[in-house]
Parts: structure tokens; sequence; C-alpha cells
């Protein structure tokens, strides 16, 4: 992007491609800005503020190192600094990488020989291909690709931004940061960075960010106490899918080139696994609408006025959160909530509707809802984690409750929420047979029941979050 060095005829010539103020291509010290001159054995070529000898091989001298000269004096000047920090296009970048997915790992493979051994860079890189093949999860494999990368380069923050697939739009979906204080807000990401990464389409690493001129009105970067930062592009033989945002605090040193080669081949490696993950994230999308249309027509049939079913289910998942639940056992609950009653399709209408209470063998074969829907779900080898919140929401912490009289912890914990959940939607609602009773008192039911119908630690943890829970409660 900034020069370029190209065999012409028998000769090597130098052409200046960025006409850049601040950082200029220079041959022995001349600035060569926009145009292309020949280049002669021993001559000195700058680029920015790294400087390059030509050697002539044939004549058997071996390379020897420059020392980085600082930018030219003249260059110095405020008005110069002035124009380049308005105009806002120019980023400093250290080093980049291979563009081509394929060519990531073969250039650690090589460069690893004259580089420094680096063990955890290696170990998880390892680890990100193990974690394909045993993470479904799309949340769970970013945090996890993160977790191993973070340690590996020692970066105190890690994100990874995706792209939309149709709209191309950029959107952070993880973000983790070990080392930094959780109290402290800031922000996680350099957009400007990312972005440029994304359409260049090539891993950049930004050596220190607060003398770069392009990021002074990028203020992402800064607020978020970043000092170097490396964009490395996740990307697959298909296309482009996001970028892996790494980045170094003050008190760190900055990231190495060679940092950058290891946080490229990680992204090269885990790409395809994130993008296999959301093709399956998408998948279970339409899962979910197929098992929400199913669940609507539980909800025609047993006469709830509103949304019984979405609430249920929201209320369900700001427990489970709550209760730190695993992702596994939010998407139980995510599915499973809304199918909790499916079991009421083989229930009687004159029973379902009744409006006074139901005699005994009634009541006999309205419990039946449960293990009716359970034998149902059985038959869908994708809605058998759910078998526990339908076959079990109705039993009682002390045991009473049906189809199994199941007690205290023998109760599955996601049927234990769902439970509860369920309990204070239908106090809460409008029936045929009663007017809403007011949230203050469902509260009151819940804590009143709780140790003898409900898990007490479920209906404390629905109190805690009685505030969220309230404001759910509004009409969609
Ligand atoms: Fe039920």
């Amino acid at each position: 992007m900034h020069a370029e060095i190209r065999h012409h005829g028998a000769r090597w010539v130098v052409r200046d491609l960025a006409h850049n103020i601040l950082y200029p291509t220079l041959i022995n010290d001349r600035v060569i800005n926009g145009k292309e001159e020949t280049l002669a054995a021993d001559d000195v070529v700058q680029f920015g503020k790294l400087q390059m000898r030509a050697i002539d091989m044939k004549a058997g001298e071996q390379p020897a190192l420059l020392n980085r000269t600082p930018v030219p004096a003249a260059l110095q000047d405020d008005d110069a600094k002035q124009r380049i920090a308005t105009s806002g296009v120019h980023v400093t970048v250290k080093a980049r990488t291979q563009q081509s997915w394929d060519k990531a790992l073969e250039v650690v493979t090589l460069e690893s020989a004259n580089r420094p051994q680096q063990e955890p860079a290696m170990l998880a890189l390892v680890r990100a291909n193990h974690h394909m093949t045993h993470i479904s999860h799309l949340e769970e494999l970013l945090q996890s690709i993160l977790a191993d990368t973070i340690a590996a380069l020692n970066a105190q923050r890690g994100s990874i931004i995706l792209a939309d697939p149709i709209t191309g739009e950029l959107s952070l979906r993880a973000t983790l940061a070990p080392k930094l204080n959780p109290a402290t807000p800031m922000k996680s990401f350099s957009r400007t960075l990312a972005a440029r990464c994304f359409e260049r389409g090539e891993s950049l690493l930004s050596e220190d960010v607060n003398a770069d001129a392009g990021l002074l009105l990028a203020r992402s970067g800064r607020h978020g106490a970043m000092n170097s930062i490396i964009t490395a592009l996740l990307r697959t033989p298909r296309r482009r899918i996001g970028i892996l945002h790494l980045d170094r605090g003050m008190m760190d040193d900055p990231f190495s080139e060679n940092d950058l080669y290891y946080a490229d081949a990680i992204a090269a490696s885990v790409a395809v696994g994130i993008e296999t993950a959301q093709l399956v994230e998408q998948q279970r999308d339409q899962f979910i609408q197929t098992v929400s249309t199913l669940a609507r027509a539980v909800e025609m049939r047993d006469q709830y006025t509103g949304d019984h079913t979405r609430r249920v289910t929201e209320f369900s998942l700001a427990l489970a959160d709550e209760l730190k639940l695993t992702p596994n056992e939010k998407y139980q609950i995510q599915i499973g909530t809304p199918l909790h009653d499916i079991g009421k399709i083989g229930i009687d209408d004159a029973i379902l509707r009744k409006p006074g209470k139901l005699t005994h063998g009634e009541f006999e074969h309205m419990k039946t809802h449960t293990t009716k829907g359970a034998t149902m779900l059985d038959t869908m080898m994708h809605l058998v984690p759910m078998i526990p919140i339908v076959r079990h929401h109705h039993e009682r912490w002390d045991g009473t409750g049906y189809p199994d009289r199941l007690s205290h912890e023998q109760i599955p914990l996601i049927a234990r929420i769902v439970s509860v959940t369920d309990a204070f939607d239908a106090m809460t609602s409008d029936r045929h047979y009663r007017p809403a009773m007011a949230a203050d008192q469902a509260f009151l039911e819940l804590i009143g029941k709780a140790g003898t119908h409900f898990d007490p630690g479920c209906v404390f943890a629905f109190m805690k979050i009685r505030q969220k829970i309230e404001t759910m409660m509004k009409p969609a």
C-alpha cells in the first residue's frame, strides 16, 4: 500500500504509492513521493520509519541490519502533522501478513525456524482446532478462542467482530479481558482498524496506537486504553468473515511482528469453525421459529390471552442468567419453555377449557399432559434434551407434585425454573375464569410457597431480578 519494488526489464524500480507527507518513501534520504526510481546496489530505501538496503547478492555481500533512524526533522513540523490529523486517512501499520487463507499456517511453519520458539502460541493453534470439533455453540466457541489467544499472545483483551453474511455490516460478537477490571467501562475494539483490516483483506499490526495519526479522530482505541493492536483477518477459502482483535495496554511491550504471524495463523485456522458454527446457529434459529409456531398452537388451545409463552420463556432465560446456567442449559430453556405444555394437545377440550374446578378424574386426565408431551418429544431427536422441562414442570420441591413425585434436587433445575416462571405468569395473566393478580401479590405467593411448592433458591433468584421481570411484563 505504501510503495512497491518491482523487477522491470533488467533493473529494479521503486515506486511510491502513498503520497504520504508525514511518512514518505525515500531513496538515500531523498523523497520520491508519487514517482518511480531505479534502485542500485547499496541504495537505502525508506518506507515511513522502516529502512531497507538494496544488496547485490551476486557480489557475495552478507545482508547487514540497518539501524532505524527517526523521521527527518523537516517532516516533523506541526503543519504536516496537522494536515494528516485532519485528513484522518493515514494509519501507521507496522507489519501485515499474507492475504490468502492457506498461506497463514505455511508462513508460521517456515518462519518459526527463524523465530524464537513460541510454545504457548503453537499450543493455542492446536487448542483452537480442538475446539472446532467439540464446541457447537457459537458464543461458547468465540469465548474459548479468545481465552486461548489472549493467553498465548499475552494480550490484555481480545474481541471477535463478525460480518453479517448478507449486509456485510461488522458487529462485535464476543469480547474477553481477563486482566482488566470488569468494572471499568471501556470500548473493546478499534472500529477504524477493524474496518481497515476487513476492507484490505489482510491482518495488520498497529504498534503504537497513540502515535497513529489516523486514529486521532477514531477515539475508540484510545478510550479502551490500548497501546498496540493486532487485527487478524478471519477468513475461509470462500470469504472474509470478520476480525480477531487483540490489544495490549500502556504498561505492556507492544506486539511484535512475530505476534502478528501467530495471531494471523490462529485467525486462519479458527475461521472455518466459526463459519460452521454460524451455519448451525442459522439452522437453530429456523428450528426455534418452527418450535414457536407449535407453541403458539398450544397457547391458542389453552385460551391464554396475550403472550404467555413469550413471557414465560423470557422470565426463564432471565432466571437462568441469574442462576449462571451453562449455554447448553440456556438453550434447553429457550427451546423447552415454549413447549412445556405441548402435551395439552392430547387433552380433551371440555377439560382444558372447563371454567370451574376439575373433578378428581378430570384432574388426573389433565396431569397426563406432562407425560404425553414427553412422549411426543421423545420421537424428535433435537427435542429430547428438552424433555426434563416438559415432563417435570409440575413437580414440587416437597415431592407432592406430578408425574413422578420427584423432590428437591431430583427435579431437574431447568424444570424447577420453569415451574416458578410459569406459575408467576399464570397468576399475573387474565384468564377466562378470573382476572390477573397484581405483580406484588404474585411475588408474595411465590415466597409463601418457596420450600414447599417451589425451589427456594429459584424463588430467591427470581426476587433478585424482580425489576427486570416487571419490565418484561409490559406487552411487546
Ligand atoms: Fe403444565
